[in-house]
């Protein structure tokens, strides 16, 4: 078997689906107790959607709003209003307004529901496509045999589907290049514990789960050489928003010689934004963090503060893997190289 065939044998979670008439969605809140399936039937119920994290993941919660601007079409609803609204549901991952970016030039030739809903699907069929290209990019950078470190959940539930870091991992164990995968829990909303273990061990992948604050010491340990993860957002420069914790393991990596990935396709560059500090960081409910599984564990009266993404600087970076190619010590004359203004 040639290895675009072994990495396809390792994806089987669709967590968006269009029914024609509805969005159906696998509540990612509630997983892995309960694999619960909803439907959404306006684009006000899409965007409540993406804001609560029954959806989440950067390209995922694009292709759910390009979803929710068909149903609003297909309901005679204002389409400025719906993109707007689904505009607003959270800030940090540019996908969110790639997509909709994409839906409103089609909206801009006078597009009838049905040729946004083709639109819609390109955009969910073209993620696809891009991960599992990436997967094979990403994979070839690794040595065989090698341990890697994941952060939040990249996976299929995050994406149209295979992942894109987890994509990466997918293609690495298909072809051999990796041995052992560790995954952190990713406190306070716990993606990694929850949804990446669940696909990881729905997959049959080796994989053993960390407390977040394990990561330097298994570093120091020498089992892993590459940390591998998503993003929300790449400015220009290459700076990238990730998932709250990242940065502290680009960190550590850098001090102990682990290589360090960023997996994301091209929806995910914002060339307009010329460096991390331009980047909203979207701050969630300070209760998030008070308590685990919905009960509380903090004292009452004790306040939190729950950034949930942060940036990593293009120097901590040895390589951003996108459907377009391998960028190696990201800067800002590759990243225009390869995206253009
Ligand atoms: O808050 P979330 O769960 O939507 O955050 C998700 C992440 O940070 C992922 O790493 C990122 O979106 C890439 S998903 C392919």
């Amino acid at each position: 078997m040639n290895t675009s065939a072994k990495t396809l044998s390792h994806d089987t979670i669709r967590a968006v689906q269009w029914q024609g008439d509805h969005l159906r969605l696998l509540d990612q809140r509630l997983l892995p107790r309960k694999e619960h399936w909803f439907d959404c039937r306006d684009y006000l119920q899409v965007t409540q959607a993406i804001k609560d994290l029954a959806v989440r993941g950067a390209p995922a919660i694009g292709i759910a709003a390009a979803w929710g601007v068909v149903l609003a079409a297909q309901q005679g609803q204002s389409l400025d209003a719906a993109l707007a609204t689904l505009r607003a549901a959270r800030p940090t991952a540019v996908n969110l307004m790639w997509a909709l970016d994409r839906m409103k030039a089609v909206i801009a030739t006078g597009a009838d529901a049905g040729r946004l809903e083709r639109e819609a699907q390109a955009i969910q069929d073209e993620d696809l496509a891009a991960n599992r290209h990436m997967g094979e990019l990403g994979a070839a950078l690794i040595a065989p045999n090698s341990g890697v470190l994941t952060h939040c959940n990249t996976g299929s539930l995050a994406t149209a589907g295979y992942g894109t870091a987890l994509g990466v991992i997918r293609a690495g164990v298909a072809n051999g290049h990796i041995e052992q995968v560790y995954a952190g829990e990713t406190r306070p909303w716990q993606q990694g514990a929850r949804l990446t273990m669940w696909e990881l061990v729905r997959d049959g992948i080796p994989a053993k789960l960390i407390a977040d604050s394990a990561a330097s010491h298994l570093m120091r340990s020498g089992a892993v050489q590459w940390v591998i993860v998503g993003a929300d957002r790449i400015a220009a420069n290459g700076d990238t928003a990730n998932k709250i914790g990242t940065y502290q393991l680009a960190i550590a990596a850098r001090h102990h010689g682990v290589k360090f990935m960023v997996v994301a396709p091209s929806s995910t560059v914002d060339m307009a934004t010329v460096s991390g500090d331009d980047i909203e960081i979207e701050l969630r409910d300070p209760t998030e963090l008070l308590g685990l599984g919905g009960q509380r564990t903090v004292v009452e009266g004790a306040d939190a503060w729950n950034p949930v993404f942060d940036v990593t600087p293009a120097s901590l970076i040895d390589a951003i893997v996108t459907e377009r190619g391998v960028i190696e010590r990201p800067n800002t004359m590759a990243m225009l190289a390869m995206f253009g203004r």
